[in-house]
């Protein structure tokens, strides 16, 4: 479970500071699939960073089962980050020249394995996504929706608790856009806590739980009731 506790968190200083979270306090519960739901600019992704740890807020706290993250060095955080959290981008950021099999592969560098290792286990989630036949080609030749199941598997492959996707169907049809919201359904299921950043109503709509975003303002909600509109009209 990670709390966030009267979080802020404003970019720059004087006239040209932007206050981008105000006073957060929300919890992301293991296992369930939260959507953060807002327009652009509301402070969905530094409220995804903050919850995956890739940022630390101005000032209030982030607790991650009951650790204090706001508390830890530079160094223990990108520790923590690496054990427990897997980030999928809208844009993939796959390495185009490597392999889909050496991309997947990568997160484990860091994690120390030997590359027979590595490269069993990145088969092993890759098969399982479905992409068992795609293993040899080159991250380019990939169509949108293939490159993003294959940086999903990347940000599965060292098994982690958190799955945090920025936009994850921004650069897809709306057919791999479905294939894709239902595999982080499906990972939400087999009990990671996935935390999804959207503006689209109908992919929030796959969440358990809400976390509605107005400049910078959080309400946390259940799931939205088909054809609600969130904005309010
Ligand atoms: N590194 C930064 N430096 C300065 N301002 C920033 C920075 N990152 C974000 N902001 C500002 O903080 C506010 C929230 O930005 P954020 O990227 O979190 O919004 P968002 O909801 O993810 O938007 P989008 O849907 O366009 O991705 C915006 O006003 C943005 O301009
Ligand atoms: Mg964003």
């Amino acid at each position: 479970m990670i709390e966030l506790r009267n979080v802020n968190k404003i970019y720059g200083k004087g006239d040209g500071a932007v206050h981008a979270l105000k006073d957060v306090n929300i919890t992301v519960h293991d296992g369930k699939f939260t959507a953060i739901l807002g327009k652009s600019g509301s402070g969905k992704s530094t409220l995804m960073n903050i919850i995956g740890a890739l940022d630390s807020p101005t000032s209030g706290e982030v607790f991650a089962d009951g650790k204090c993250l706001t508390a830890l060095s530079q160094n223990e955080l990108a520790a923590y980050r690496n054990k427990t959290t897997g980030f999928v981008f809208q844009s993939f950021y796959l390495e185009p020249t490597f392999t889909v099999l050496e991309n997947v592969a990568m997160p484990l560098i860091i994690a120390g394995m030997k590359r027979k290792e590595r490269e069993e286990r990145a088969r092993a989630v890759l098969e399982k996504l479905g992409l068992g036949d795609k293993i040899k080609k080159r991250a380019s030749e990939l169509s949108g929706g293939q490159k993003q199941r294959v940086s999903i598997a990347r940000a599965l492959v060292h098994e982690p608790s958190l799955v945090l996707a920025d936009e994850p169907t921004g650069n897809l049809d709306s057919k791999n856009g479905s294939e894709v919201m239902a595999l982080l359904r499906e990972i939400a299921d087999s009990g990671k806590s996935v935390v999804l950043v959207t503006h689209n109503h109908a992919d929030a709509a796959c969440a358990d739980e809400v976390i509605f975003l107005k400049d910078g303002v959080a309400a946390m909600r259940g799931p939205l009731l088909p054809g609600e509109d969130p904005y309010g009209g």
